[in-house]
């Protein structure tokens, strides 16, 4: 089989940056990535000292000893510093930080200056506690202040956080405490999600039954006041530890290259992995993105990233980002389906919110509610709009673009990993002409190819992602696993970093995300991308949301099966499943039909909101479940079997 993954027609369609909004952007010409080409390095080392203030100045922007980067080497800086203390020095300790709500309604503003205190204040009780520079805490809470307030506490003193989702099962926590050697867990009771109270606590006393043998102890936030055990001499209450504690705790600098955190990889297939970042190369990259890419002006923007800090989003673009930048973020605690189905329009609206922030798999959730929950809100004040996480399709580009934006505000779509630390591939709102499912081209001082699978670059045509040059925010590496640091990103080409996604690059060079290659099908000898198939069945108008797997099948080696959510206007029907998988077909050509298609009344997906396409494929192939764990609803896997087995094949 060749490595070439089939390309369909591209999107044609461009949308210029509105005139209005490029003439006021903080950038509306190439200069940047001018500068960035002649000398990268350089570039970056600009964008380090302006963004950043350093305690001691570096002397070698970059020392990369393939695969191992370091950036700005000699420097000194305190990532809270930059992140609190000198916006209260320069008079702004009265800025709101975060307007904070709950899913509840109770509502919390924090300033700077409160942030700063609080911060300092939990730092005080981490030395308390006998933590120390270079120790690694594990941190499962929900989104509240005092989760930022956590990493950023370890941080002002050079204790690395391993943030865990809160929605992960006990050996989840287990798993990730161990590798990561924690000394301690900072929880809460529970956390609010769809009305009532979802419990914390509990999970973190079952990963300490017999695992995790380095924690000794365990700081608890009373959020909803529910009843938890809170074994004697291990666990704490927060607000206790805080009552007592100073607010005196100086910035320490650090070296650039100082371990930052731990963020384990979600691993839809194997082990996670705890993927390493560090201070100053990590702020440059995240500052500098988090303020063009949004064109951030932080005097007058309230912005808002509806991740979850979970994931590294919401540690780029919630927490290091907008601090560093010095403005003003909404932070929500809750689902946006409670009380009502327009919960973020209503947030956006009563904020003012200037930039949203959001994933591609909730844009096509809110298409399925319908445009009533939207118009019943001004969302005049949006700016700009930002997605992330997977491809977005072409049709959720454009209801993102009319529904949302009114037809008149950028977008843009991001493309990057937990392994890049900040954005990589993206329009500039000012900047760059976009095309509906396109992430368009590289940000300044990142470059990237597309290649075959000999390592030849593709200069028009699909193929495999790589970054051929270090940039200051990508991976330090795996956590105690060089071994597979080597393997996973570098084996395949040796000096490129394989992103692990397929990509196609059109005429214009435009890049074109394809998804994870471990996505991609071979059909009669075609690879094709799941990515291009789901995008063409959420283009018929009955559809929702699809996901597409490759089945193993005598003929054609595998076989395409199609899983499709409908829109709530519509009904199901054999007529109609034949109908779209005839309009996959109209738009990209026979080989493509998928062989089945089923009507499903929810997908598998991780919390992270990733499509789970082993389990379909398991579910396909007419094998039993396997590990379910990082599933955010087990029971749908199930239904969608049960179903399976009734349907009819063609
Ligand atoms: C996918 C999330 C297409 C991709 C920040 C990548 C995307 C993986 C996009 C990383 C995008 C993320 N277009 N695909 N704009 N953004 N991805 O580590 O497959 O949770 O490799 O980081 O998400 O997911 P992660």
């Amino acid at each position: 089989m060749s490595d070439e993954i089939q390309v369909f027609d591209m999107e044609q369609r461009t949308f210029a940056p509105p005139a209005d909004f490029a003439g006021a952007a903080l950038a509306n010409d190439r200069s940047l990535y001018e500068e960035a080409e002649a000398d990268f390095e350089a570039f970056w080392a600009r964008q380090a000292r302006e963004l950043l203030t350093w305690n001691t100045d570096f002397d070698t922007t970059l020392e990369w000893d393939l695969p191992y980067a370091k950036w700005f080497l000699g420097g000194k800086l305190n990532m809270t510093y930059n992140c609190l203390d000198r916006h209260v020095e320069a008079g702004k300790g009265d800025k709101v930080a975060y307007h904070w709500e709950g899913e509840p309604g109770d509502k919390r503003t924090i300033t700077y200056q409160d942030l700063l205190t609080e911060v300092c204040k939990f730092a005080n009780v981490l030395k308390s506690k006998g933590l120390e520079k270079g120790d690694r805490v594990a941190v499962y809470m929900p989104m509240i202040p005092e989760l930022p307030i956590t990493m950023l506490a370890c941080a002002r003193i050079g204790v690395a956080h391993s943030v865990i989702f809160g929605g992960f099962s006990p050996d989840a926590i287990t798993d990730r405490c161990e590798d990561a050697d924690a000394k301690m867990i900072i929880t809460a009771d529970a956390g609010y999600r769809r009305g009532a109270p979802s419990m914390l606590k509990p999970n973190v006393d079952a990963a300490l039954v017999d695992g995790a043998p380095t924690v000794s102890d365990v700081i608890v936030v009373n959020r909803c006041d529910t009843e938890v055990e809170m074994v004697e001499g291990r666990d704490h209450w927060w607000h206790e530890l805080m009552a007592d504690a100073s607010a005196d705790c100086p910035a320490e600098p650090m070296d650039s290259e100082q371990l930052l955190y731990l963020l384990y990889t979600s691993g839809t297939t194997a082990k996670p992995k705890g993927i390493m970042h560090t201070t100053g190369g990590y702020l440059t990259q995240v500052a500098f993105t988090h303020k063009y890419i949004f064109d951030l002006k932080p005097d007058t923007d309230v912005y808002w990233c509806a991740a979850d800090i979970g994931w590294v989003t919401g540690h780029s673009y919630i927490v290091y980002g907008p601090l560093t930048n010095g403005c003003t973020s909404v932070m929500y605690e809750g689902t946006p389906d409670t009380p009502g189905r327009d919960r973020l329009w209503d947030i956006a609206e009563r904020y003012g919110v200037t930039q949203l922030y959001t994933a591609p798999t909730a844009i096509r959730t809110f298409m399925k509610w319908g445009t009533e929950e939207v118009e019943k809100h001004d969302l005049s004040s949006l700016r700009v709009l930002g997605t992330v996480g997977e491809p977005i399709n072409p049709e959720a580009w454009m209801w993102y673009h009319e529904h949302i934006g009114g037809s008149a505000r950028p977008i843009v779509d991001t493309w990057w990993q937990t392994e890049t630390g900040g954005h990589m591939i993206t329009p500039m709102p000012g900047v760059t002409a976009t095309k509906p499912g396109s992430a368009c081209s590289t940000i300044p001082g990142v470059f990237a190819e597309v290649v075959d699978g000999d390592g030849n670059k593709v200069d028009e045509g699909g193929g495999f992602l790589t970054i051929v040059k270090p940039w200051p925010s990508m991976l330090r590496g795996i956590w105690g696993d060089d071994e597979r640091y080597r393997e996973t990103y570098w084996a395949k080409y040796g000096d490129r970093y394989f992103a692990g996604d397929g990509a196609k690059i059109d005429s214009d060079g435009y890049l074109w995300l394809l998804g994870r290659v471990d996505d991609v099908m071979n059909v009669s000898g075609h690879r094709i991308s799941t990515a291009e198939i789901e995008s063409a069945l959420v283009d018929h108008p009955a559809v929702a949301e699809a996901a597409v797997v490759g089945a193993a099948d005598e003929v054609t080696g595998q076989a395409i099966i199609g899983y499709v959510i409908l829109m709530g206007t519509a009904t199901a029907s054999d007529e109609l499943r034949e109908e779209i998988r005839q309009h996959v077909s109209k738009k990209l050509g026979p080989t493509s039909r998928p062989k089945s298609v089923f009507l499903v009344d929810d997908l598998p997906k991780t919390r992270s909101g990733k499509i789970m396409r082993r389990l379909l494929k398991d579910v396909a192939e007419g094998r039993g479940l396997g590990d379910t764990t990082t599933l955010a609803d087990a029971s749908v896997v199930a239904a969608i079997a049960e179903g399976a087995k009734e349907a009819s094949e063609d």
